[in-house]
């Protein structure tokens, strides 16, 4: 590639990238990944030792499991100006959503992949835990979580199953880039552990096709993945949702018209909320 064209390549717009799993889960679509690099079974045994549980075998093949840190970071966080812009329009929705809500100080990031959002969390203040089912991201993530001095940790769980979160209780558990990879009742069992282990908040991303490029985008999933691609819902859909899995709903903001994603901050509904 030219200096020229490298140059200009900082400006184009950044596709999907090829090497991560863009194809779902919902009906295990996608092959299960080699267990040796996404949960080797020896931290596999160790994370779950003494887990009793709910019987359900951990199942990696029905989750989007991803083993490439850096490829991920590259794609999310790579030198070129659309991501700069997307990067800031994410953490306005963000700041958005937790806005005027003064009693959050530790956060749950599940799953955290390599970090991407630790710097955003110590720029708030808060103590940061990370977890993740990839032993690759663990890795990745602990090193960023040390490099920047957080308090908290990371440590590899399930975030379907509230028995492999940390013991400590997050006055906020976050869910970035993780909830439309699943079907409706996946979603809602989901948040429901989501907020089995919050003391207060929840706050995930959605896809929806209530925006102009949400149209477009769920039009394009549907031709390439079809009924197994990410999943979009309307905003009723997902408050109805949240309202299932025992959550009100606070606040429901867009990144922006140009984008297909929302987030959502919601609140444990008061019988079910732990002091
Ligand atoms: C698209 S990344 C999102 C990472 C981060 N939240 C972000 O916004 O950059 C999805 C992550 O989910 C992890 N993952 C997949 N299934 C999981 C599960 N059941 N529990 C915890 N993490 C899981 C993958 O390994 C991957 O790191």
């Amino acid at each position: 590639m030219t200096t020229l064209s490298r140059w200009f390549g900082r400006f184009l717009p950044v596709g999907p990238c090829p090497h991560l799993p863009e194809a779902p889960v919902a009906g295990l679509s996608q092959p299960p990944p080699a267990l040796s690099s996404a949960a080797p079974s020896a931290a596999l045994a160790a994370a779950t030792a003494g887990l009793s549980g709910t019987g359900a075998a951990l199942d990696s093949r029905a989750y989007p499991v991803f083993t490439e840190p850096a490829d991920y970071m590259a794609c999310r966080e790579g030198g070129r100006l659309l991501v700069h812009t997307k990067r800031f329009f994410e953490r306005r929705a963000i700041r958005r959503c937790l806005d005027g809500l003064t009693d959050i100080r530790a956060v749950v990031d599940v799953p955290c992949g390599p970090g991407r959002l630790f710097p955003y969390w110590r720029r708030r203040g808060f103590v940061v835990t990370g977890m993740d089912f990839s032993m690759p991201m663990v890795a990745a993530a602990t090193e960023r979580h040390r490099d920047l001095g957080l308090q908290g940790r990371v440590l590899w769980g399930d975030a379907f199953r509230p028995e492999t979160y940390p013991g400590e209780v997050p006055d906020l558990v976050a869910s970035v880039r993780f909830v439309y990879y699943f079907g409706r009742e996946q979603r809602v069992a989901l948040l429901e552990a989501l907020a089995a282990v919050s003391r207060r908040y929840v706050l995930a991303q959605y896809k929806t096709w209530e925006t102009l490029r949400g149209r477009k985008t769920q039009g394009r999933t549907r031709r390439k993945h079809g009924a197994n691609g990410k999943q979009f819902c309307s905003r009723a859909e997902i408050a109805g949702e949240l309202r299932e899995a025992g959550l009100n709903c606070l606040r429901i903001e867009p990144i922006g018209p140009w984008s297909d994603r929302v987030f959502v901050m919601a609140e444990r509904a008061a019988g079910a909320r732990s002091s």
